[in-house]
């Protein structure tokens, strides 16, 4: 039995105002949290993953124009009021960002820009809101917590900085966290140092998670599952474990054959041919098609839709047939889901 979801993004579109007209930029967003688990959103740049992540939040700019369904917990998150929305942003959903010293005012305190959340807007007492991020400080791995809280954000590490934002996350004992490359500032070690704290604190607390990343291996160590985002669309979703050898989509197969593996040091990155397009970008068939291997008429044609392909779902006129395809040994699944989708 799965968890019920906690976020569902469902046909999610945006349009922001380019050269004084609104154009699409995310076209198709499918994705869904359940309860406790955690989702990775793989792709290029500019792909769209941020622009998703941030319409959760409604933090898109004020001329941007969404369509399509986005629930938390059953709820329409453009559907919530003023009121609601900063309850929402204070309590149930929190972001980290991928560099942490944008998202953090120079001039105050750590423990200020730590504690200034819950003394606001959830309305805590000052010791107690000090007792508790003290207390979280520690949980992310940060031991000399009372001396940090009164240093400036010049005076830590990018990864310790890191870490105190993953802190003023946690803090406000969200239900879901949406993680936006979060280390992808950090040298290697750090990296893993901060992700090992988010895998714990997740366990700890059973918080669901929305981890953003270009790295489809990283994607695939922290998380459950992986969609992956091409050109302002959502191509592939799939079990974490499916991934090697399992993925229907061209692009996701592609993406895992360009990074390098790490016993493979020196080796040639086996680059996609073609350029990364944006979701502004993409033509009316498959954004992929020009860079595809398998691409035939259809695919300029007409934009693929989300069907189910063995374990995954793929939005793909040729996918690759899946090597272990259950129930049915041979779904025809692009025909025949497609036409209902
Ligand atoms: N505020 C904005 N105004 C106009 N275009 C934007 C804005 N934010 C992002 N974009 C464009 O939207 C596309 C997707 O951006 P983004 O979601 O940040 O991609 P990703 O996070 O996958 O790298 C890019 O082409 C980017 O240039
Ligand atoms: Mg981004």
């Amino acid at each position: 039995m799965s968890p019920r979801p906690l976020l569902e993004i469902r046909g999610l579109r945006i349009d922001l105002p380019l050269d004084g007209a609104l154009r699409t930029v995310v076209h198709r967003a499918d994705l869904t949290v359940p309860e406790g688990a955690a989702l990775a959103l793989v792709g290029e740049s500019g792909s769209g993953k941020s622009l998703t992540a941030r319409s959760v939040l409604r933090l898109l700019p004020a001329a941007a124009r969404i369509h399509g369904e986005l629930l938390f917990a059953g709820e329409s998150v453009p559907a919530m009021t003023p009121e609601r929305l900063r309850a929402f942003r204070a309590g149930d959903v929190a972001m980290v960002f991928q560099d942490p010293r944008a998202h953090i005012n120079p001039a105050r305190s750590i423990g200020d820009f730590l504690t200034e959340g819950l003394t606001a807007a959830r309305r805590l007492p000052a010791a107690d809101a000090v007792a508790r991020v003290t207390r979280i400080l520690r949980e992310v791995g940060i031991a000399d917590a009372e001396r940090r809280m009164r240093q400036r954000p010049h005076e830590l590490s990018g990864g310790l900085l890191q870490r105190v934002m993953i802190a003023a996350a946690l803090a406000a004992e969200p239900r879901l966290l949406l993680a936006d490359e979060p280390t992808t500032a950090l040298d290697v070690t750090t990296q893993e140092e901060v992700m090992a704290i988010v895998a714990e604190t997740r366990a700890a607390r059973g918080l669901a998670m929305l981890f953003i990343t270009h790295d489809l291996e990283l994607a695939a160590a922290v998380c459950d599952r992986v969609a992956v985002m091409y050109a302002g669309s959502t191509v592939e979703e799939l079990p974490a474990d499916r991934l090697r050898g399992g993925a229907a989509h061209p692009y996701t197969r592609a993406l895992l054959a360009s990074r390098p593996s790490v016993d493979d040091a020196g080796a040639a990155l086996r680059a996609i041919d073609g350029r990364p397009l944006s979701g502004f970008e993409a033509p009316d068939g498959c954004a992929f098609a020009d860079r595809c291997q398998r691409v035939v008429e259809r695919c300029r044609e007409e934009r693929p839709r989300p069907s189910a392909v063995g374990a995954s779902t793929a939005s793909c006129h040729v996918p690759h047939p899946h090597p272990h395809p259950h129930p049915h040994p041979h779904p025809h699944s692009s025909e025949e889901a497609g036409s209902h989708a």
